[in-house]
């Protein structure tokens, strides 16, 4: 029998989890925005066309920052076109993604959607096309208070409050090929420095996000990092990470990917920290995990020139969502560094949340361990003492059973995550949380099943979802976790 032995001790803590670690992402891309959020003919649409339904299903998510406007999309963005008399918004080629955009939603629309969605708003600016000058209109159009050009159109456009976002992120992927107005890291990093300095002038209180390597497969991978960091260290917070996982091999190895995972991002911060020895610097970047996900990037078809085209639909198995679930255990165990993380993307582009015009919305098997973590993964991350097998992946030996553990702020309840990846047997998790007095299993919650292909779907919504298991009989504290399981297992601790 495979068995897991996790002792978690009250006063051996990795880090505070910063709740911007449950951050998603809405991009002008495919109906993420047209037909996702906002879609005037839906039934259920309020006075500014935004699907009730669909704020719905966010709120229940809770992610505390949106990331807006892009992705790739974002480099080619004039902000301007999407403010203003809509009538007077011009319609643009989005050369990112091959797409008409209209600009009916711009900043002053999304802006009120995240209200309503109980969100924040993570910004990106235009480093691609776009120039210092013009990400210093935007952010003085979203957080001046008024009495410049930039601020009083804002008011005359509906908002008499600034914005005041505070999280910026300094381009998109700005390495890469396919983004528009790539640079080389030297080009960027002075770029971004510039661009920094003219918006912290504007306003001091925001945090910047340099863009690092847009993945570990980059040819520029890490060398790009430390790079535009030696240009900009002094300017920004964070350096931005990216990655997508596909099931190219076995569904071991697919599932061994929060171990990749881990290992990219202790690159990044071997990088980072390299940089600030280099500058004899005392401050430390953290890392902003801004686009992850599952995403099955090989299939994906273009399309030419059409509004709000299906792009990128994917839809997700339930081997899929203990993917997502062991990547949030591993940004979860990074939380000493990993600040911000984004699931990419929210609604209907590689999401979690899919609509079916006329026939409402659904969530996928994804949907449930990002929830659990939003919900459940808040507070301060305990140290995962473990003893357990491993099994060699092509990702390297990883432990069989990963696990992460969250001491809420009330300091009343303990949320251990923990992915069995093994596909063919239960594992045994014995817990030990002796150090925090008298305690109880008060809720244990599962995603598994025999069929690792399933997923819902508008005719079979709920084809996969998370259930409540029975609490075992505690003298002993070893919970037999199901094969490929996600698992949820709260405990509380009596005061
Ligand atoms: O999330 C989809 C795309 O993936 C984003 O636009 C881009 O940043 C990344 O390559």
């Amino acid at each position: 029998m495979n068995t897991t032995h996790l002792i978690l001790e009250k006063d051996i803590m990795r880090s505070r989890v910063d709740d911007r670690l449950f951050s998603s992402f809405i991009e002008h891309l495919g109906r993420a925005i047209y037909g996702g959020i906002y879609d005037p003919d839906d039934p259920t649409a309020d006075e500014q066309g935004f699907r009730t339904d669909v704020i719905k299903l966010v709120k229940a998510l809770q992610p505390t920052l949106v990331r807006y406007p892009g992705g790739n999309f974002v480099s080619g963005y004039d902000w301007t076109d999407g403010i203003g008399p809509r009538e007077l918004r011009p319609a643009r080629l989005d050369l990112a993604w091959r797409s008409i955009e209209s600009n009916v939603i711009g900043i002053d629309e999304f802006y009120d959607w995240s209200k309503k969605a109980g969100t924040g708003i993570l910004a990106a600016v235009n480093m691609g096309t776009g120039t210092p000058h013009n990400a210093g209109a935007l952010l003085e159009y979203c957080n001046h208070p008024g009495g410049t050009a930039w601020s009083d159109r804002r008011k005359a456009n509906g908002h008499q409050e600034p914005f005041n976002i505070k999280t910026w992120c300094l381009g998109n992927e700005m390495d890469g090929p396919w983004q528009i107005g790539q640079l080389s890291a030297a080009d960027y990093g002075k770029k971004a420095r510039e661009t920094a300095k003219i918006m912290k002038w504007i306003d001091p209180d925001i945090e910047l996000v340099l863009s690092g390597s847009s993945a570990p497969s980059m040819p520029t991978y890490p060398e790009w990092d430390r790079i535009v960091l030696e240009h900009a260290y002094d300017q920004v917070e964070f350096l931005s990470l990216h990655r997508y996982y596909e099931k190219v091999g076995s569904p071991e190895d697919f599932l061994a990917s929060f171990w990749d995972m881990d290992q990219f991002i202790k690159t990044v911060c071997a990088t980072a920290d390299y940089v600030k020895a280099l500058k004899r610097s005392k401050k430390t970047i953290n890392l902003s995990f801004d686009e992850w996900n599952v995403w099955y990037m090989s299939q994906q078809t273009p399309h030419d020139w059409q509004s709000a085209p299906a792009l990128l639909e994917d839809r997700y198995t339930l081997l899929d969502a203990l993917v997502v679930g062991g990547l949030g255990i591993t940004l979860l165990n990074n939380a000493d560094r990993v600040k911000i993380a984004c699931l990419a993307q929210l609604v209907n582009v590689i999401a979690p949340i899919t609509t079916v015009p006329g026939r409402g919305a659904f969530v996928h098997s994804t949907y449930y361990p990002f929830r659990d973590l939003s919900c459940y993964g808040r507070g301060t991350v305990l140290v995962p003492i473990v003893k357990g097998q491993s099994q060699e992946t092509s990702f390297g030996d990883a432990p069989l059973v990963p696990v992460a553990a969250v001491l809420d702020d009330a300091g009343t309840t303990i949320t251990v995550f923990a992915l069995n990846t093994d596909l063919d047997h239960v594992a045994d998790l014995k817990l030990d949380v002796r150090s925090f007095g008298s305690c109880t299993l008060t809720e244990w919650s599962v995603l598994a099943g025999t069929d690792l292909t399933k997923q819902n779907s508008a005719e079979d919504p709920a084809a996969v979802k998370t259930v409540q298991k029975t609490i075992p009989e505690q003298s002993d504290w070893v919970l037999h976790l199901d094969p490929a399981s996600w698992n949820v297992i709260r405990i509380g601790i009596k005061k």
